[in-house]
């Protein structure tokens, strides 16, 4: 394989660390850059490697990233804040090192005029709901779902023409964009500022991959940043039973970081660059209920744990959750070669002890 020199962006975080295990294992020359966000890392992490360069510094300061991104064949930008946040006073600290962060990238890239590739972490945030079909109207956008219906337990979204129930379907890249946060305008704004970036810089081609529900060792715990199967993991060492809001019927599909991590790797180095966007999935939907269920079975087998840790439908809602949104996986199959490796039950089984930070 021809070895390329790398540089991973948040690569102490939980997605990046994997890309780097694996560019490293390939070979690769890495350049890890992070700023060890405190809110992220109470401590250095214990996987960082030897052999690898790392650069610890905040890629919104200026100068920051010159020494780390010379020479460069292609960029991997995975440093992002994540989650929903607390409220919207997180606001600026998510356009500061979301938006403001790629910026500042993008600007030290221009600088010594890179032409390489390169790969965005995004996130199928962008889409807001998945994608929905009525059965007289077609595929439908649902509005946002209505309080008096969430309260009434009514959590399906209604089609917007007739009020009829709709059927679920997998989210295609060209699904409509409905980002209904702050993060996931950010997610949105650095995919269209890497886009402008690529367009304007001969040679550059930017893969911005929209990461969907992604668990695995090194995921954050339960902060008010993290996700579902994190919260659920915090709460089963605790000696408590997962809290399933809603019906536990809402559907997401739940990707293994290092499936996710390899994605990555086929976007920087396959020998023909894609230039587009691909969702990263396992192709294999869960409903929360069940992802809780298999979580709290293979955590009670392996800890060898007897108390009663059974998943609890409690009901109630997030205000902004959306109800269901699971990806379509053939453009990442068609175009990187991309296909989840570890699934769902393994992944679950794994992720019942993984390490997590
Ligand atoms: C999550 C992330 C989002 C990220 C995306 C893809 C958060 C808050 N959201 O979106 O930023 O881009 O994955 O990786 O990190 N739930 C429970 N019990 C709980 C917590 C949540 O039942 O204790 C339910 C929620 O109501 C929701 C589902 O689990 O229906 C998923 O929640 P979560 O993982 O937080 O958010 P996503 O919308 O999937």
């Amino acid at each position: 394989m021809n070895m390329k020199r790398i540089a991973v962006t948040g690569a102490a975080g939980f997605v990046g660390s994997h890309i780097v295990d694996e560019l490293s294992a390939l070979g690769h020359e890495v350049i890890a850059i992070d700023c060890l966000l405190p809110a992220a890392h109470t401590r250095r992490p214990s996987y960082l490697h030897a052999d690898v360069e790392y650069y610890f510094g905040d890629i919104t300061q200026p100068g920051a990233l010159n020494d780390a991104l010379a020479g460069v064949d292609a960029v991997c930008h995975q440093a992002s804040m994540v989650g929903l946040g607390v409220n919207f006073d997180d606001v600026e600290a998510y356009v500061h090192h979301n938006d403001y962060g790629t910026a500042a990238l993008l600007r030290a890239l221009h600088q010594q005029s890179f032409g390489g590739r390169v790969v965005l972490a995004s996130s199928m945030v962008v889409y807001g709901e998945g994608r929905y079909r009525c059965a007289e109207h077609g595929v439908v956008q649902p509005g946002p779902r209505l309080l008096r219906d969430l309260d009434s337990g009514n959590f399906e979204p209604p089609c917007p023409h007739c009020a009829v129930s709709l059927v679920p379907e997998t989210v295609p890249e060209d699904a409509p964009l409905d980002p209904r946060n702050v993060y996931a305008a950010t997610k949105l704004h650095q995919e269209y500022l890497c886009r402008a970036y690529a367009r304007e810089h001969e040679g550059c081609t930017l893969t911005a991959l929209r990461y969907h529900n992604v668990y695995g060792p090194r995921m954050p715990r339960d902060t008010p940043y993290a996700g579902v199967a994190s919260i659920f993991r915090s709460l089963l060492e605790r000696g408590e039973a997962p809290r399933v809001f809603e019906d536990g019927g809402q559907r997401r599909d739940f990707v293994h970081v290092r499936d996710v991590a390899h994605a990555n790797v086929l976007a920087l180095t396959n020998p023909k660059p894609f230039d587009g966007v691909a969702n990263v999935a396992s192709g294999m939907p869960k409903t929360v209920g069940e992802m809780a269920a298999a979580l709290a079975v293979a955590f009670q087998k392996l800890n060898d744990d007897s108390r009663n840790l059974t998943p609890l439908v409690v009901g109630g809602y997030r205000l902004g959750d959306v109800r269901h949104v699971f990806a379509s996986h053939e453009r990442a199959i068609a175009e990187l070669g991309f296909r989840a490796a570890i699934d769902f039950e393994t992944g679950m089984r794994e992720f019942a002890t993984a390490e997590l930070r």
